[in-house]
């Protein structure tokens, strides 16, 4: 039922993959169902006594969002956007969790609006300006405030949240805060994130924003929740242990100690990342001085993960047998240097034609696609036990003038 603590690249059936790249074409997403069920599992039994959501914002594709649902998790959504598609997806109000960073007005209006029919969603405001807004808009629901802990981590410096300015109330300032806004709210809860993709290394800085988030709820009084964020990370090299989930969660509730207060926690790419791979075919070989450079026909504007944090994707050759290994690039078809997905990695010597998967690619993959240099994105297939079908058809170039007047 829980299936295994990782799904390695290499654990995918080539010959499926195979089979779908020539059904769909490429660069192509896969997203498998049964894999995303297998991870909201094992955050539901390490969790047993915790509110657990989805960060929807690491894959919101349709197929995805009703499996989560449907695996009882609930959805932790960033905009308007991802509101709309978790209602969409089934989601109740008060399954939802809107969490505002510097809400544009067209988010708070929309999400107000929906409130109205959906009273059971909950608000989660960073700031006071934040609450100013909403009353405004005349909400008077369900609120949580976003707590700046002074503690952030995660793999990367553009994803550390929780000690950068940009995110949440100052801790010291927060007990006033709730305190007011009683007034006009029903405080539910207090929230923080550390940040994304946090390492065993970095337990430490998980277990004192947990700490710190106690002491605070310790000393507001009673609430429906304390939500310590998302973050959890996942292994990305092949050779990369996972996170004892088990051991995180009694290390979060130690942490956490005796509070007034349901825990709360919100992964999103521990839900997805290994249930994605990317698919690409080879389609030139240039022997370089340096390296080889195997181009692909998926790149920064499919998967922008290792162009924007130098991150590392498993990638396999699903053709080359046991053809030597020696450094290659993987290089996408956009014309700039830091479009690759890998630099001098021992890979298979390439051929044009090969078929690479590209690893966990489930997170935060699809999801920041993009159409710069005019590149339609990518499809995407949903794999459901034997069954495959087309979740997101290709874009075309005609839909990329679309919007033009
Ligand atoms: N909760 C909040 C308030 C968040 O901002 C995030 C992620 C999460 C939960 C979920 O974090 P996760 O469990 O997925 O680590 N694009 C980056 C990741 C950005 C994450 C932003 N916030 C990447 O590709 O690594």
């Amino acid at each position: 039922m829980s299936g295994g603590d990782v799904r390695r690249l290499a654990d995918w059936d080539a010959a499926r993959l195979h089979a779908l790249a020539d059904e769909y074409d490429t660069p192509l997403y896969v997203a498998d169902l049964d894999r995303v069920r297998e991870n909201a599992d094992r955050l539901l039994s390490a969790f047993p006594d915790a509110h657990v959501s989805y960060a929807v914002k690491a894959h919101t594709g349709r197929a995805v969002l009703e499996t989560v649902r449907e695996a009882d998790l609930d959805a932790e959504c960033a905009s308007a956007g991802e509101v709309k598609r978790a209602l969409d997806a089934g989601f109740d109000g008060e399954q939802i969790h809107y969490t505002a960073v510097n809400p544009p007005a067209q988010d708070l209006d929309y999400v107000v609006s929906r409130w109205r029919d959906e009273d059971e969603m909950t608000v989660v405001a960073g700031a006071v300006d934040t609450l100013t807004r909403l009353r405004e808009r005349g909400f008077d629901g369900r609120l949580a405030i976003r707590v700046n802990p002074g503690v952030g981590a995660g793999h990367h410096e553009k994803v550390r949240t929780g000690a950068n300015a940009k995110f949440g109330v100052p801790y010291g300032r927060v007990a006033d805060l709730l305190a007011d806004a009683r007034d006009d709210f029903d405080v539910v809860g207090i929230h923080a994130h550390a940040g994304s993709g946090i390492s065993a290394d970095q337990l430490e800085d998980h277990r004192e924003l947990v700490r710190r988030m106690g002491e605070l709820a310790r000393s507001v009084g009673p609430l429906e929740f304390v939500d310590v964020g998302g973050g959890f990370g996942v292994p990305y090299r092949e050779d990369e242990d996972p996170l004892n989930l088990a051991a995180v969660a009694d290390a979060t509730r130690e942490a956490l100690g005796d509070v007034d207060a349901r825990l709360a926690v919100e992964p999103g790419r521990y839900v997805v990342a290994d249930a994605g791979v990317l698919l690409t075919r080879v389609n030139t070989v240039k022997e370089a001085n340096e390296t080889t450079v195997a181009g692909v026909d998926a790149g920064m504007t499919t998967l922008v993960r290792p162009a924007m944090y130098g991150s590392y994707h498993a990638i396999r050759n699903l053709d080359a047998g046991s053809r030597p290994r020696l450094p290659v690039t993987v290089a996408g078809p956009v014309c700039e240097s830091g479009d690759v997905l890998c630099e001098d990695r021992p890979l298979p010597r390439p051929e044009r034609g090969d078929l690479l998967a590209v690893g966990n690619a489930g997170a935060y993959g699809y999801e920041m696609a993009s159409t710069y240099n005019s590149r339609p994105r990518p499809a995407e297939v949903a794999l459901d036990g034997d069954e495959a079908r087309l979740a997101r058809r290709r874009e075309t170039l005609a839909e990329l003038t679309e919007l033009e007047k």
